[in-house]
């Protein structure tokens, strides 16, 4: 397997500088005044998929923004890998947070990546992920070590919910059909602690709209005599844990699965420090469900958190008002056994419970998505097992993520293939935030580490036929 360092080191300043282009494009699919640049993107997505030499390459329309599919048959009767990503991003704010342009990409060093990091939206989630199978699937194809079938999906809409992806898959089944599902879109431990990811959540995201008088109002000739919306907001959503952080809306940990003192074990037995977690984060403490570890927290209980809360005068200086109306956004977290739908019912009911009768509420469910759990004895696992143990040098501890891409959980119900997540960004790699980055030690070794996964994959399916 010598050509695959080989390969690299030979190309590894095209394979940067072209991802540096890549993220120029400020492809946010969340604010329509990018629209045109989340189209080119899907057309770059596209050229640089013709470079590395896949076929029957489509820019396939939907109701929202284009899929980018293309593929590789070398062989019908070889097993095939489906690669997904997506080429959206997060929108950039606050920008002026940013230490230099989010669509300016530059390579800066920082104590966690000596060798540097790409800065700029996108860098980790996803372009920097998805682009590293562009390089693997290129590095195969030159070296004439493509050793089974590759599709690749490429999405525009995955940060706004993939409300279209559904739809697309529903369509494309034959088109679509392969044995693993391979997807660099989540995170790894830390850059000498290879990890898999094997578990996301489910996520039900919903707005709440309190209304109490018909107009904003004189706050001293009416305050203390009606109610005022954003006071009862907050009185709502302090009813919603109790004081060990347990969520107290009815029935919402029914079906939640609980873990075997066994599985508690594995979980304690990753690798991390407190210390370090707070440090980084800059807490004097932590805060979460009693009874619960920080990583069992985040992987395998179910959260509930308000995402944005706004409502009457934010602007310069005072204005004496009580607000007509309060808002919020709030998502929940979801594991194993619990639903979107039953949860977004479950939280509507209870928030409709407990409004007093001097406010109106509204709750208006967004996307939402299925939890996902993925086993460690199937082979793709362990395909990505031992091309991370033969790349990082260790054998990748299995951990069950706390974010969501909803799309996976659909795959397996819908083509009924389970995901492999075999991602390579780091928790500290600000996704989401301003000043995200994606080391080029991780860069690199994701494109090293994928044609083995390739390998071990091809071999150990041609082995059972
Ligand atoms: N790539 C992330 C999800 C992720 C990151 C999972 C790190 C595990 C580790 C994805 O792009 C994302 O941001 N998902 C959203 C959900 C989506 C419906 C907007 C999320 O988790 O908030
Ligand atoms: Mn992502
Ligand atoms: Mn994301």
């Amino acid at each position: 397997m010598e050509h695959i360092n080989n390969y690299i080191n030979e190309h590894k300043d095209r394979f940067i500088n072209e991802l540096i282009e890549l993220l120029k494009i400020p492809s946010i699919s969340a604010d329509p005044a990018y629209k045109a640049d989340v189209l080119n993107c899907a057309e770059a997505v596209a050229k640089a998929m013709k470079d590395a030499g896949a076929d029957n390459i489509e820019i396939c329309e939907t109701a929202g923004y284009p899929i980018v599919y293309c593929e590789k048959i070398i062989d019908k009767n070889m097993p095939t890998v489906l690669v997904y990503g997506h080429y959206d991003v997060q929108p950039a704010d606050p920008l002026e947070l940013w230490t230099s342009g989010p669509f300016d990409p530059v390579i800066k060093k920082t104590d966690i990546h000596p060798e540097g990091a790409i800065f700029a939206r996108g860098s980790c989630d996803d372009k920097g992920q998805f682009y590293m199978h562009v390089k693997a699937f290129e590095l195969m194809m030159k070296t004439d070590s493509l050793p089974c079938n590759v599709k690749f999906m490429i999405e525009g809409e995955e940060e706004v919910g993939s409300d279209n992806l559904g739809a697309f898959v529903k369509e494309n089944k034959e088109r679509l059909k392969c044995d693993t599902i391979l997807i660099s879109d989540t995170g790894i431990i830390a850059n000498d602690t290879p990890s898999i990811t094997t578990g996301l959540k489910g996520l039900s995201y919903l707005e709440v709209e309190v209304t109490g008088p018909n107009r904003d109002l004189h706050s001293g000739l009416y305050g203390g005599a009606v109610a005022n919306p954003i006071n009862i907001l907050c009185e709502m959503i302090a009813k919603m844990k109790d004081k060990n952080n347990h969520i107290i809306i009815p029935g919402f940990y029914d079906n939640v699965l609980e873990l075997s003192q066994k599985e508690r074990a594995d979980i304690a037995r990753a690798p991390f420090s407190l210390d370090r977690y707070k440090s980084a984060l800059d807490l004097s403490d932590i805060h979460g469900e009693e009874g619960y570890s920080t990583m069992e927290r985040t992987g395998i209980r179910p959260t509930l958190d308000v995402n944005g809360i706004w409502g009457g005068y934010t602007g310069e200086g005072a204005k004496t008002v009580i607000p007509s109306k309060a808002f919020a956004k709030i998502s929940m977290r979801l594991v194993p056994n619990q639903s979107d739908e039953e949860i977004t019912e479950k939280f509507t009911e209870f928030f409709e419970s407990i409004a007093p009768k001097s406010v109106k509420v509204k709750v208006m469910p967004h996307h939402g998505g299925e939890p996902y759990v993925s086993p460690t004895d199937m082979p793709a696992y362990q395909a990505a097992s031992k091309a991370m143990e033969k790349t990082y040098g260790k054998i990748p501890v299995p951990v069950r993520s706390g974010g969501s891409i909803p799309i996976v959980a659909l795959f397996e119900a819908e083509l009924g293939v389970k995901s492999i997540l075999m991602g390579f960004g780091l928790d500290s790699d600000a996704i989401h935030s301003p000043n995200e980055h994606y080391g080029i030690f991780n860069y690199l070794k994701g494109i090293e580490t994928i044609p083995h996964f390739y390998a071990n994959y091809a071999k150990a399916l041609n082995a059972k036929q």
